[in-house]
């Protein structure tokens, strides 16, 4: 039977159109799924869109339409984002699906039921951006005397209102031993070492439903509660694949999750409140957290107010898709944060995708053109060298490096590993020197080394579908093996002049 893969995305917010930010985090999951599959695993892979709360409210008015108009609108959005990225989702959750709304209220009434939630009054900070209750000892204080938010250093809001509540406190010793029994649970080491602090600091019950406005699931058992944005949004792990449903054979199969991806500022609901809420429900917790880092962009906060918000897709149209997936994924190591700079950008661009890999790839099928008439050569005779044996040894070696790295979602260093290959590969053209064997007639080693280029070429491809498969397939179609014929094809990556 195949190893199955369950992999997810945060849900995205949909008070604003997809950018940089968002797609960092679907790339990496598509390329994770698509590198599973291409293991022969059964991959389940699950994005969406949290279309509830007072955020996605507030937008929807400024805006002038009602929330349903609204989410249906910007969610088209983010579908047409993920076509255009190439995201190989096989499920996309809205949390205004019906399947899931009934999932959160029979969860809601289960855990009423069971004491896990109480009624009570909730009287303290509310982060409307971050959809956050804080403490106010948390907040910092501005010379307006206005209280700010830690995360996004807005004004927070102070509420007063009757809530519902989560008995998170009860769950903290066993979240904590589970956390402590599991070194991988929580990625990477620095996300698990704040949360470990944070759930020692003594976890407090969390209001899960709010009474000042009206766009949420309703709680059934009081209607003039809405279930907290957060609490509604976590459980589409589960309701996607139809837990409590009469058609629940895809939880019975995926769940647990193998992976939660998201960004380092939401790890704490993933790595407290959703496990905490699993051990209520009695589910088996998510095997993997990972709160990957922030892109800045030249050097400052992105945001919409200061207009510097990076659009995938214009960059994408301009520089094809593949480029974005690749420097996003190799500029930063994956739980770190990284900046974006259109001067890194196109160093990266030109470097490694325009000279070493698109030089690789034309030099070797010129050279196959013009010295074996287009058609890959097989040695009979020839005689290894050790330029050669260096070379195969390192093709018999990258693809389990590429693998371990994965494994880790340390996608920088498995394209550092496959990029090692291509300019090795680079320089065993340099040192071969294929053109001065084809003048002294040497045709049995120039073979070799032909054979040997074309073998790099064929395994980089595979090694690179899962980070770009465009590229992928291009490179495929000019080496051609199934045919007789290699086709050179236009450059892959034309330079970008500065
Ligand atoms: N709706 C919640 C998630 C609910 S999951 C049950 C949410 N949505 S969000 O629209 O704000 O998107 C969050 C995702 O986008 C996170 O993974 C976040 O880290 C990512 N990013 C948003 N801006 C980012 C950067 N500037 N850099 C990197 N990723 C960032 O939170």
């Amino acid at each position: 039977m195949k190893e199955k893969f369950y992999l997810t995305t945060p849900l995205y917010y949909v008070n604003d159109v997809p950018h940089l930010g968002h797609a960092y985090t679907t790339i990496a999951a598509d390329v994770l799924a698509r590198h599973k599959r291409a293991a022969g695993c059964d991959v389940h892979f699950l994005t969406g869109t949290d279309e509830h709360g007072q955020k996605v409210w507030k937008a929807a008015e400024q805006n002038n339409l009602s929330p349903q108009e609204y989410v249906d609108k910007i969610v088209v959005r983010f579908r047409d984002a993920w076509d255009k990225l190439g995201i190989s989702y096989d499920d996309f959750i809205r949390t205004t699906d019906r399947k899931h709304e009934t999932a959160v209220q029979k969860i809601f009434g289960r855990l009423l039921r069971q004491g896990d939630i109480y009624k009570g009054e909730y009287e303290g900070w509310y982060c409307v951006p971050c959809e956050t209750y804080w403490n106010e000892s948390d907040l910092a204080e501005d010379m307006e005397e206005r209280r700010l938010c830690p995360d996004c250093g807005r004004p927070a809001d102070r509420l007063r209102e009757e809530t519902y509540y989560f008995r998170l406190s009860k769950y903290q010793e066993p979240l904590l031993r589970h956390i402590e029994a599991n070194p991988d649970f929580i990625r990477p080491e620095p996300r698990r070492n704040e949360i470990v602090q944070f759930v020692k600091q003594g976890l407090k019950d969390l209001s899960v439903t709010r009474t000042a406005f009206p766009w949420g699931i309703v709680v059934p058992e009081d209607p003039r509660h809405v279930v907290y944005v957060w609490f509604d949004a976590l459980i589409n792990y589960v309701s996607a694949l139809g837990y409590l449903s009469a058609d629940d054979g895809l939880f019975r199969k995926f769940w647990p999750a193998d992976v939660h991806l998201m960004g380092k500022e939401i790890v704490r609901f993933h790595a407290v409140t959703w496990p905490c809420l699993l051990l209520a429900l009695g589910l088996p917790l998510p095997k993997k957290i990972f709160g990957h880092g922030w892109w800045t962009v030249e050097g400052a906060k992105m945001s919409k107010s200061r207009g510097n918000v990076v659009d995938p897709l214009a960059l994408s149209a301009e520089y094809g898709v593949d480029a974005v997936r690749y420097f996003i994924l190799r500029e930063v190591p994956f739980g770190v944060d990284g900046d974006f700079s259109m001067n890194s950008f196109i160093n990266r661009y030109n470097a490694d995708l325009a000279n070493d890999l698109g030089n690789l790839l034309s030099r070797t099928l010129t050279m196959v053109e013009k010295y074996c008439e287009s058609q890959v050569p097989s040695p009979k005779s020839a005689v290894m060298d050790d330029l050669s044996r260096e070379l195969i040894g390192l093709i018999k070696e990258t693809p389990g490096l590429v693998d371990k790295y994965m494994d880790e979602l340390a996608f920088s260093d498995a394209l550092t590993a496959i990029w090692t290959l291509i300019s090795r590969a680079n320089v065993y053209i340099e040192k071969q020197a294929p053109w001065t064997l084809a003048k002294n007639g040497e045709k049995e080693r120039l073979a070799l080394v032909l054979v040997n280029l074309v073998e790099v070429l064929t395994l980089v491809t595979a090694l690179i579908a899962p980070f770009m498969p465009e590229t992928a397939e291009k490179i495929k179609a000019q080496i051609n093996l199934s045919g007789e014929k290699v086709v050179k094809g236009a450059p892959l990556f034309p330079r970008i002049q500065k």
